[in-house]
């Protein structure tokens, strides 16, 4: 990472001397081949540039990968069919007792990917309809953000895409939650 960082710097660097060269030269005279030559290195660089920049930019699904959302997903709703709290709500322990837990990975593993900016893949209910006969309370979001919590760290997910993830989820807390208000 540093050494792009720096690599870029370098290039911003060469790319701006060239300019600025380029720009005196022009004032008085037609620009010779060299100075055309020059011309095309500014271009390629500011070309390097971009490409930089876009490789900085990835999604959040790029940084993970999909191996990896699987496999946080497959420990988590491991979890959660076996958190005493949430199988308190008799709602959620009646979906948990009919053991659909590789059916619901598969859900929830499109749903991550589909929202972290991967492909479309997501062919379930949107989260107020899945959630909405459920009655989840706001205190059973907290024990799920918890528990998504956990598995991240188990996984050593690094800070960023951590910090990403958790806000990703919450966002959805007015859905899960209200819808059954
Ligand atoms: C942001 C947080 C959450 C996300 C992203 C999420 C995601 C999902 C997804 C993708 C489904 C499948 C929908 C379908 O069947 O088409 C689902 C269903 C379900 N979710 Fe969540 N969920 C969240 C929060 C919660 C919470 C807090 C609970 C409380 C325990 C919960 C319990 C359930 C249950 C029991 C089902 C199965 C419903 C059924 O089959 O009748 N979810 N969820």
């Amino acid at each position: 990472m540093e050494t792009g960082k720096f690599r870029l710097a370098t290039i911003v660097a060469f790319a701006s001397f060239f300019a600025l060269s380029a720009a005196f030269v022009a004032e008085d005279e037609p620009a010779t081949p060299a100075e055309e030559d020059e011309a095309a290195v500014i271009e390629a660089a500011a070309g390097d540039v971009a490409i930089a920049e876009a490789a900085e930019e990835k999604s959040l699904y790029e940084r993970l990968g999909i191996y990896a959302i699987a496999a946080t997903v497959d420990d988590l709703v491991d979890r959660l069919y076996v958190n005493g709290t949430l199988n308190a709500n008799p709602a959620v322990k009646a979906v948990h007792d009919r053991q659909g837990q590789a059916g619901f990975k598969v859900l929830l593993t499109a749903w991550v990917v589909e929202k972290t900016g991967g492909p479309k893949m997501y062919p379930g209910l949107p989260m107020d309809k899945a959630h909405a006969h459920l009655n989840i309370t706001d205190r059973e979001f907290d024990v799920v953000m918890n528990e998504a919590a956990t598995t991240f760290y188990k996984f050593n997910v690094p800070e960023r895409e951590f910090d990403e993830l958790m806000a990703l989820l919450e966002r959805y807390r007015p859905q899960v939650v209200a819808a059954s208000k």
